[in-house]
């Protein structure tokens, strides 16, 4: 058969896995950390906070070292932004750059490249008090931020990430229920600032440290249209471009994406783009694109003069005259009802490829589940062994048929707190013996998948 002639995995593919700096490592407010955005965000009753979280920060060791045991040759961690530099601009915080040194080390001891995401969610409260990406100042803040970490770490790290997932923050204007649905066009201004200062932190990586490869990390995914009526499909391309083509066309060819522009126009919502702003964007394009891949959508033409009400499900967007998403009754659904399509996955990397050209790289995929310690103290978690195989055996295909992808980290390293759902919804590969109050004692147990995923490592291959 043909799936099983595939060619094999490259010697040197990145078999990874992720996390991201507030969600594992706890000691929020130690050493010298600043606030951040999460640590001031109300959270529900019954749902973990982020003050220990996996308590990474004083376990580091123990975890990189079961990394290693599971023979990961790439780490995606982030940096906390507020241990660097406490309030976003000024001092530098010497323990935290001690604190990244000795992890990265550590990552290095095991033959482990790490991959170190800029930003992730967890923006200096000091600088989004002052307005956060609208502000212009946050540009500068963010480009002396990497300045300090390629100065310290750049001798080391050669692969960068520069903000997680910031194409999701234009989505939530097109939302009724999303704070910042009165501010369209600041929201566009602070896109486009975002990605401007994105521009300036790759053009000053490749002048510091030319062997160094950076790239953005957006989620990606394909939308589908519900039908074959040529409305529905052109539903969906407005929504692709908005959602997946806006962030990544001024990333990879320095320009907007003209639907998208056209949208903007008739909402009042256009970004100032000032003069220079283009060559900017020129001199600093990714060497790679990194994405983020859970499932896909699918939408329908919005019906001309009717109000869809709001579907319960937030990820399931809408934009009045444009499109509102509807459910696809082709999938099966996670626990915590994301559906599971690992056909999109393939899609969504031809499209990355035909579009862009770039070698690609995924930095999350993964299914968030309720596991269990058994009685024999494993966790059999043959579920998300499932769900990973189908979306690498996904990704070897579309490998096989010319997409250039280089590496998949998925989601996550070790059991983490979820950025809605806590502690209780986890997807690693090691479990952390916690609750959702933080009760127990923290104790690593290697998941199934884990031994799955090392021998998967040693194979190079699903098969
Ligand atoms: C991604 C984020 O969008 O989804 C992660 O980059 C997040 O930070 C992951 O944890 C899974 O989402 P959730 O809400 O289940 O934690």
């Amino acid at each position: 058969m043909y799936y099983k002639s595939l060619k094999p995995f490259p010697k040197d593919f990145f078999w990874g896995a992720s996390s991201s700096a507030f969600q594992i490592e706890g000691a929020w407010n130690v050493d010298g950390k600043g606030m951040s955005v999460r640590d001031m965000m109300p959270i529900p009753e019954g749902i973990a906070n982020i003050k220990v979280a996996s308590d990474h920060y004083h376990r580091y060791k123990e975890d990189i070292k079961l990394l290693g045991e599971m023979g990961l040759k790439m780490y995606r961690f982030s940096i906390a932004w507020t241990r660097i530099i406490p309030d976003g601009t000024g001092e530098i915080n010497p323990k935290g750059v001690e604190f990244y040194n000795n992890l990265i080390d550590e990552c290095l001891k095991y033959n482990i490249q790490p991959l170190v995401t800029i930003l992730h969610f967890d923006m200096p409260v000091s600088l989004e008090k002052n307005g956060g990406w609208k502000n212009p100042a946050t540009m500068d803040a963010y480009v002396n931020y990497c300045k300090v970490l390629f100065e310290n770490f750049g001798d080391r790290v050669k692969y960068w990430l520069t903000n997680n997932e910031y194409n999701l923050s234009v989505l939530f204007v097109a939302e009724q229920h999303f704070k910042d649905k009165n501010d369209a066009k600041g929201t566009f201004q602070g896109n486009h600032y975002c990605i401007l200062a994105q521009a300036k932190a790759i053009a000053l990586l490749h002048e510091m440290w030319p062997d160094a490869k950076i790239g953005p990390a957006p989620n990606i995914h394909y939308v589908y249209p519900a039908s074959c009526k040529p409305e529905d499909i052109i539903a969906a391309q407005d929504f692709n471009a908005f959602r997946n083509w806006l962030a990544l066309d001024l990333a990879c060819k320095a320009e907007y994406n003209r639907v998208t522009w056209s949208i903007l126009e008739k909402d009042n919502a256009l970004p100032d783009v000032a003069e220079g702003d283009i060559e900017i964007l020129e001199r600093g394009k990714p060497d790679f694109l990194a994405f983020n891949y859970y499932e896909t959508h699918t939408v329908e033409a919005y019906p001309e003069g009717k109000s869809i009400p709001q579907e319960k499900r937030p990820h399931v967007f809408k934009k009045e005259g444009y499109w509102y998403g509807v459910t696809n009754p082709n999938f099966e659904y996670t626990q915590f009802g994301w559906q599971i399509d690992e056909v999109g996955f393939r899609i969504t990397l031809r499209a990355l490829n035909e579009r862009y050209g770039l070698p690609l790289i995924v930095t999350e995929n993964g299914l968030g589940a309720y596991d269990r310690v058994e009685s024999d103290g494993s966790v059999q978690d043959d579920y998300r062994i499932e769900y990973l195989y189908r979306h690498i055996h996904q990704m070897h295909i579309a490998l096989d048929e010319g997409v250039n992808v280089f590496g998949y980290c998925p989601w996550s390293a070790i059991d983490l707190v979820s950025t809605h759902e806590g502690f209780n919804k986890r997807y690693g590969f090691i479990y952390v013996n916690r609750d959702e109050d933080g009760n127990h004692d923290y104790r690593r147990i290697p998941k199934k998948s884990f031994y799955w995923y090392r021998s998967l490592i040693k194979r190079n291959s699903e098969f």
